[in-house]
């Protein structure tokens, strides 16, 4: 993909404004969101970075742009900088709400994250309208319609433009499926469960000594991957460093990446798994709310 001349890109963490919560809120910020603005700074196509949260950004943001890259770093902290930090970018990163803790699936973070993710689409609409925007907040199979919502209401809406993040299991999938970062295995579906739909018979280079226990025991691994993490993590967090219907209006596939988002969808023939559609429904209908 050919990177466009000027590329802002605004990773934005996002936490309650509940001032009790401000201080570990802050806190996790800086430990799950920095890998992720570390490899942004580092990211050759990134001209401009700006760095987003209710709290602390500055700091973070100083830290970061000690990088020797070219990409250059601003912190906007506090809802009042929102628009600042968002206006021209043209990517946009959601990392924001709170994450998993042991026992939890990521559809018990729905009723945090929702209205945060709401909150963030607004000004999304408003600032940047023509952004790509990356959904990485839980519960993806319902984010990702919350925003489409959000943006179909202002006028905004570019299908091309609107991703969830569900390169994790991608990556799982091939790392426990060989453990060499060569092989490539396409994941579609959603992400959460049995929606995450590793397709090892479509791995490549193929290996054709995978007994059917073994596929079904890897497919199985790479769907409790991100509960695998929250549990070794004990309640400190989930995954920051690892870091997917057709008849269904959300469906993860593989995209060809153009300079205006999804060039081409490369289709993997008729699916329809009934937990991603009701995920996909509950974004629908509490965007819609009010
Ligand atoms: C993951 O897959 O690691 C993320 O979605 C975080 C989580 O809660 O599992």
């Amino acid at each position: 993909m050919q990177g466009p001349s000027k590329t802002f890109v605004n990773l934005i963490a996002y936490h309650t404004t509940r001032t009790r919560r401000l201080h570990s809120q802050s806190a996790r910020w800086r430990s799950w969101v920095q890998p992720l603005a570390l490899l942004m700074k580092l990211d050759p196509l990134v001209s401009s970075l700006s760095l987003y949260d209710i709290a602390n950004t500055p700091g973070v943001a100083a830290d970061v742009s000690h990088i020797n890259s070219p990409a250059q770093v601003e912190g906007y902290a506090g809802e009042e900088q929102l628009g600042k930090a968002l206006e021209g970018s043209d990517v946009v990163i959601i990392p924001a709400g709170v994450p998993r803790k042991p026992g939890m699936t990521r559809d018990d973070l729905f009723n945090i994250n929702a209205g945060i993710v709401k909150s963030l689409c607004t000004a999304i609409a408003n600032y940047c309208p023509h952004a790509l925007v990356n959904m990485i907040s839980n519960p993806v199979n319902s984010t990702v319609p919350i925003a489409a919502e959000v943006f179909k209401k202002a006028g905004t809406y570019d299908e091309k433009k609107l991703f969830g993040v569900t390169t994790l299991d991608v990556v799982r999938a091939k790392t426990f499926y060989a453990a060499k970062a060569n092989v490539n295995v396409p994941v579609i579906g959603g992400h959460a469960g049995v929606t995450i739909l590793p397709l090892f018979s479509q791995a490549t280079p193929k290996s054709n000594n995978l007994s059917d226990e073994e596929i079904k025991a890897l497919t199985k691994r790479t769907q409790d991957g991100g509960t695998e993490v929250v549990e070794a993590k004990a309640g400190k967090g989930s995954a920051t460093l690892s870091m997917a219907v057709t008849e269904l209006p959300f469906f993860a596939s593989k995209v060809r990446l153009g300079k205006n988002g999804a060039d081409e969808v490369l289709g993997l023939g008729p699916l329809l798994k009934p937990e991603l559609k009701a995920s996909i429904e509950k974004g629908i209908q509490f965007a819609n709310r009010s």
